[in-house]
């Protein structure tokens, strides 16, 4: 089987190609990554090492390349389209979100068109689940609650999530699309609450909480996501939309406070800074289709998953200095002054 994977190179994409290669023997792997801050080839170090001239393939390339994208295509006669590749982070689109409209709507449209015109067999969209906005105090999203979302990220999101669902209704194009709550796990930018929090725990400095620290976040083990992509890659129905959830809904304090006690740190580092403008106050999943279609749910408990994606971040921190230095470093500073002013 052919894959082309978009994003690889990223925190889920390169979970998702690590698993795949090695729970399947008769893959061929193609990774489109563009390499963003985001990106980092090391991350897939150890699978170019044992699997560079036979099942994997990296391509260093834009998902919104219109040569590029129908080239490998044709050249590949992928049997599926994996499209991880996005602008991912909500505090960027807010500073910025011309980046998130190009790559996470323009370049989704320039590879649903390519898979279109290569008549490729499946395409499985990678979405989350702020496309549906934000809940109160009950409730759960499923794949049927209204696309509402809230911030630049996730409008870009659900644009994209609708240009999906229009190229099956339109050209029948078999586009299954995923929404999973919030990932956690080995490879993550810490930009993110976790290994961010992680990160300032062990240097002793503060840990920025937005607002009250009560917005709730469904958290998810990534390899939970990736077997759930999997899943639907294999046994998804084209025109489809699965929601992944990790049953584990935390408040942002409930999250940081579980890893001060676990990296043996002090509460009094957690420093309570401006909210985040139209923060989402609560994400909850509930995942029934994909239990009931897929035969998938979640195999890791927050309390697992944490003690896995803690220990490794403790195991690998030169890749930890690597990817925060220079220009991270430079935002992180900038943007947590203006929060604390
Ligand atoms: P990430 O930011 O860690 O990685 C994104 C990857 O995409 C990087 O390797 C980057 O170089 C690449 N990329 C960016 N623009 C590109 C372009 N124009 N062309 C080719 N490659 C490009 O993101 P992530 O957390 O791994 O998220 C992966 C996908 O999963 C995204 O679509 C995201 O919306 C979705 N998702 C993420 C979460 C989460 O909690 N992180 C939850 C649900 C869904
Ligand atoms: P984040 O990891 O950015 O994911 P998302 O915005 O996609 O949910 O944020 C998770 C939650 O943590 C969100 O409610 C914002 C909050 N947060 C903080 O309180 N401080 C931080 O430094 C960061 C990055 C996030």
């Amino acid at each position: 089987m052919h894959l082309l994977v978009t994003g690889g190179c990223g925190f889920i994409g390169s979970n998702f190609i690590q698993h795949m290669l090695a729970a399947h023997d008769d893959l061929l792997i193609v990774n489109l990554d563009k390499l963003t801050y985001a990106g980092n080839r090391r991350n897939l170090a150890e699978v170019e090492a044992s699997h560079l001239d036979r099942r994997y393939f990296f391509v260093h390339g834009d998902i919104c390349d219109q040569t590029l994208v129908p080239e490998l295509m044709r050249q590949f006669r992928f049997d599926a389209v994996l499209n991880f590749a996005a602008e991912s982070h909500v505090d960027r689109s807010i500073n910025d979100p011309f980046p998130f409209i190009t790559t996470n709507v323009l370049g989704t449209q320039n590879l649903l068109e390519a898979a279109r015109k290569a008549g490729i067999p499946r395409f499985v969209h990678i979405s989350t689940d702020e496309v549906y906005g934000s809940l109160g105090p009950t409730g759960q999203f499923t794949e049927d609650t209204p696309l509402a979302p809230n911030s630049p990220y996730s409008a870009s999101k659900a644009s994209s999530d609708l240009l999906a669902r229009a190229y099956f209704h339109t050209y029948g194009l078999p586009v299954i699309v995923t929404r999973c709550s919030n990932n956690y796990g080995p490879y993550q930018f810490p930009e993110k609450l976790i290994p961010l929090t992680y990160l300032m725990a062990s240097r002793n400095e503060p840990i920025p909480v937005y607002g009250d620290g009560l917005n709730v976040r469904d958290w998810i083990y990534v390899l939970d996501h990736c077997q759930g992509v999997e899943a639907a890659l294999f046994r998804g129905r084209p025109g489809a939309v699965y929601n992944f959830g990790g049953d584990a809904e935390k408040t942002n304090l409930q999250v940081v406070r579980t890893i001060l006690r676990l990296t043996g740190r002090d509460e009094s580092l957690i420093s309570f800074v401006a909210d985040r403008p139209g923060h989402d106050r609560r994400y909850a999943m509930a995942f029934t289709r994909s239990t009931a279609d897929l035969g998938w749910t979640p195999a890791y408990s927050f309390e697992d998953g944490m003690a896995r994606t803690l220990a490794w971040y403790q195991a690998n921190a030169p890749w930890l200095d690597e990817v925060q230095s220079g220009a991270y470093r430079q935002f992180m500073d900038s943007w947590y002054a203006e929060r604390k002013a």
